[in-house]
């Protein structure tokens, strides 16, 4: 039978090949917009993306705001409220990555309540409604311009919070794969990586529905089809095109269901160690498919399937066990780190780690039962490598 429980999306997109173009200079007029705030980072600036924003104000009063890191802080938000409140901005249009996606989102919020973020961790803990926001992605990875949350590092407690509420959701996303023609190599795999996380997590979530689910099998196929061209060959518009499309439709889907324990376990490790959220996904993600795969074998073995596996003769959990051979070679190809080596970690972190992890809704929703034990022994496997993994 098929049941759907809720599917929600309350934001508007605008898809294709200039987007930016077509869309945005009607949404600031048809509002009547007058104070622009755009939210971006350096790299966006560099790239020459900002420009294509400014072009379209012309006359109107905008102020800039591009000092958002990787892995966003709450720092970040605060100083973002003061240039909103100093240019009193009745919009904001953040372009960039979900880091600078995720503080608009934040500083929409705080805009029209008040205090810091730390304040309104959870889901629907803020009052009233936010500053209309719209959001223009330039990686195809997180998908943050259609998801009800935003993910804010508070530097102090090293500590990643999610702050969720469907009112949280852009009112407006331009989605347009030319922007992401800049990205480079590296991020292009890590951010791939990390929508393709999204999809799998999505699709095997306890809260997975019917249109849920074929959002992120359609995802599947477009980011395994397609990651490698994009990272090896940047200017292959196709393949932008379908990465682009891939991470929207994943983030469609979990933005219903939530994600899993990949997730639940990445964010305290870019809190500590600040590792980029996809290379963080990208590791974790063989260890945690591992974890699920026996307790469902057939969601496993249609992922082997939607990433183009030969499947023929072998048994369901061989078919599982092929969707993390998959993933594990994609990674390796697009030249992604296979464990944490390089990150200077060790085993005195994961307590505390396993602790914060606990705090995510994704461990409630992730396929397999999963108890503190489980996490310690998934950040063992995953940090520590065979050594510590035998302890
Ligand atoms: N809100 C959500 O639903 C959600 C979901 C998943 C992840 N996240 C969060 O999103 C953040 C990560 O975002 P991200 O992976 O998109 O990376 P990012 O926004 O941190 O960007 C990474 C780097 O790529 C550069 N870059 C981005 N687009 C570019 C382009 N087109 N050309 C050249 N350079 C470009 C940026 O300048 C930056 O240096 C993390 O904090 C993560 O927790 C949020
Ligand atoms: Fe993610």
């Amino acid at each position: 039978m098929n049941e759907l429980g809720f599917f929600k999306n309350p934001t508007q997109i605008t898809y294709g090949m200039g987007a930016i173009q077509r869309g945005l200079r009607g949404i600031i007029d048809g509002n009547q917009f007058k104070n622009v705030l755009i939210i971006t980072d350096k790299g966006i600036l560099k790239a020459g993306l900002v420009d294509q924003i400014t072009n379209q104000l012309g006359d109107l009063n905008y102020a800039i705001y591009d000092e958002t890191q990787s892995n966003p802080t709450v720092k970040n938000c605060e100083e973002a409220k003061t240039n909103l409140m100093e240019i009193n901005a009745d919009v904001v249009v953040a372009i960039g990555g979900g880091s600078s996606i995720d503080v608009a989102k934040a500083v929409c919020l705080l805009a029209t309540n008040d205090g810091s973020i730390n304040d309104y961790e959870g889901i629907d803990q803020f009052k009233n409604d936010l500053l209309p926001l719209v959001a223009i992605p330039t990686t195809a990875g997180t998908a943050s311009e259609v998801t009800n949350f935003t993910v804010i590092t508070d530097e102090e407690r090293q500590y990643k919070l999610t702050v969720g509420g469907v009112r949280l959701s852009p009112k407006w996303a331009l989605v347009d794969p030319l922007v992401t023609k800049s990205l480079p190599p590296s991020i292009t795999a890590e951010t791939g990586l990390d929508a393709l996380v999204h999809a799998i997590e999505s699709y095997t979530s306890k809260m997975a529905t019917p249109i849920s689910k074929t959002l992120a099998r359609e995802a599947i196929r477009k980011i395994s089809a397609n990651l490698r061209q994009a990272v090896f060959n940047g200017d292959n518009l196709v393949a932008r095109d379908n990465m682009l499309m891939g991470s929207l439709l994943a983030g469609l889907a979990f933005n219903n269901t939530r994600l899993g324990n990949c997730h639940a376990l990445s964010h305290p490790i870019s809190a500590i160690y600040g590792v980029a959220h996809g290379v963080t996904n990208s590791i974790l993600i063989p260890h945690i498919m591992e974890f699920n795969a026996p307790a469902v074998p057939e969601l496993f073995s249609d992922i082997a399937e939607d990433m183009g596996e030969n499947m023929e003769g072998l048994t369901l959990m061989e078919r599982a066990e092929a969707a993390v051979q998959a993933v594990k070679k994609l990674s390796k190809d697009i030249k992604i780190p296979s464990d944490f080596s390089s990150f200077n970690m060790d085993e005195s972190q994961i307590d505390r780690m396993a602790i914060d992890a606990m705090k995510s809704g994704n461990i409630a929703v992730n396929p397999r039962i999963t108890r503190y034990e489980d996490v310690v022994n998934l950040y063992k496997k995953a940090i520590g490598g065979a050594e510590l993994a035998r302890v």
